[in-house]
């Protein structure tokens, strides 16, 4: 079935690769993984990258100092060759700055010296275990063509899908005691948008905070707030489904995407339609030049027309490898500019005042 998780591998240990030119780290961090993980051991950047193409490494604690390269650099090294490794940066207080920045750019979290142990083991077995769902997913999405095939297979296929990564990461989980505000579907939601591309899930999470923004303004009723939070997340599922990267990098054309794909999608696993008319219509555009159907004003439903205003001002700030990220005010000044053409105006200005009110972080 080509839906199907792969084989439960829980018994096997994953193994961590410990980056650290100083040799008490090393031996405190071998003392607390060690029942858990296998251990490998690298002092230097050579050393560590010699041992990533010879092994078969899941997790990587990273020491933001090193003798031969920093830290951060070495991170964007690891994710480029090896994106599917997860790394955990380890630093010191006086470096907390740079290990946020290491996030931004692929790190799964970090540790702060003196390792706390408990803390350590937390977040390590955390990480690995979120490799593992990702390992999963990753030959799903990469060969299962009915997941965003024609009906009714697409609808098993997701059936299936959910069915199954429910029962695998039920048991020690806190899933059963969600928030009746979160939408089951969340999780695995999550964990296919970062399988497929850690920029898709950081994009749809950006996307649906602002999102959630504009509806707490509007006071849209709570369920509406749901959907749109939920939405927003998914927007751009199609992008699951294609080997086309460009729409990654915010090209919002016809050939890129696929909302019809996505909404498909979205319909088969279960989404609400308010949901799935936001995967479906955040294409649109105010003056009806948009697609797929080129409907004119408030023909859009709001809450498509809200999430096309918010992924358009976060593929205008957010950072990209190919592009400099747009200062929050010019994003700003360039939404606004487009308003009465791409976007709502009444929405637009809303928008706008409620980003200049609580900047994101940059
Ligand atoms: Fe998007």
């Amino acid at each position: 079935m080509p839906s199907a998780l792969v084989p439960d591998t829980t018994s096997q240990k994953p193994t961590v690769l410990i980056i650290d030119d100083e040799a008490a780290p090393r031996a405190a961090l071998t003392q607390i993984l060690k029942q858990d993980f296998h251990i490998l051991t690298a002092e230097n950047a050579h050393a560590a990258l010699a041992v990533l193409n010879g092994h078969g490494v899941d997790l990587v604690t990273l020491d933001l100092k090193l003798p031969d390269r920093s830290g951060s650099d070495l991170l964007t090294d690891i994710k480029r060759a090896h994106a599917e490794i997860e790394v955990i940066m380890v630093t010191a207080y006086g470096s907390l700055q740079t290990a946020m920045d290491c996030i931004r750019h692929g790190a799964a979290g970090f540790l702060l010296k003196p390792f706390n142990a408990s803390e350590l083991l937390a977040i390590s077995l955390q990480t690995a275990q979120k490799k593992q769902r990702l390992d999963q997913l990753r030959p799903i999405l990469a060969n299962s063509t009915a997941l965003w095939g024609p009906e009714p297979a697409c609808t098993k296929a997701w059936e299936s899908l959910v069915a199954d990564y429910a029962s695998r990461n039920r048991k020690g989980s806190p899933s059963a005691s969600q928030s009746e505000e979160t939408s089951p579907l969340v999780p695995l939601i999550s964990d296919l948008l970062e399988a497929k591309d850690r920029h898709l899930l950081n994009h749809g999470s950006r996307v649906s905070f602002y999102s959630t923004l504009v509806a707490n303004r509007l006071s849209l009723p709570l369920a509406e707030q749901q959907s749109l939070a939920l939405g927003a997340l998914v927007h751009d599922l199609d992008l699951l489904s294609t080997q086309n990267r460009h729409a990654l990098n915010g090209e919002s054309d016809q050939q890129t995407h696929r909302p019809d794909i996505g909404a498909r999608m979205g319909r088969a696993m279960g989404l609400s339609a308010d949901a799935v008319q936001i995967i479906a219509l955040h294409h649109e555009r105010w003056d009806g030049t948009g697609f797929p159907f080129g409907l004119q004003e408030e023909r859009t439903p709001l809450l498509a027309r809200i999430v096309g205003i918010a992924q358009a001002f976060d593929d205008l700030t957010a950072e990209k490898p190919e592009r400099t990220a747009l200062p929050v005010d010019e994003a700003l000044e360039q939404i606004e500019q487009q308003a009465g053409t791409a976007f709502d105006p009444t929405l637009t200005e809303l928008f706008c005042r409620i980003m200049r009110e609580q900047p994101p972080q940059s």
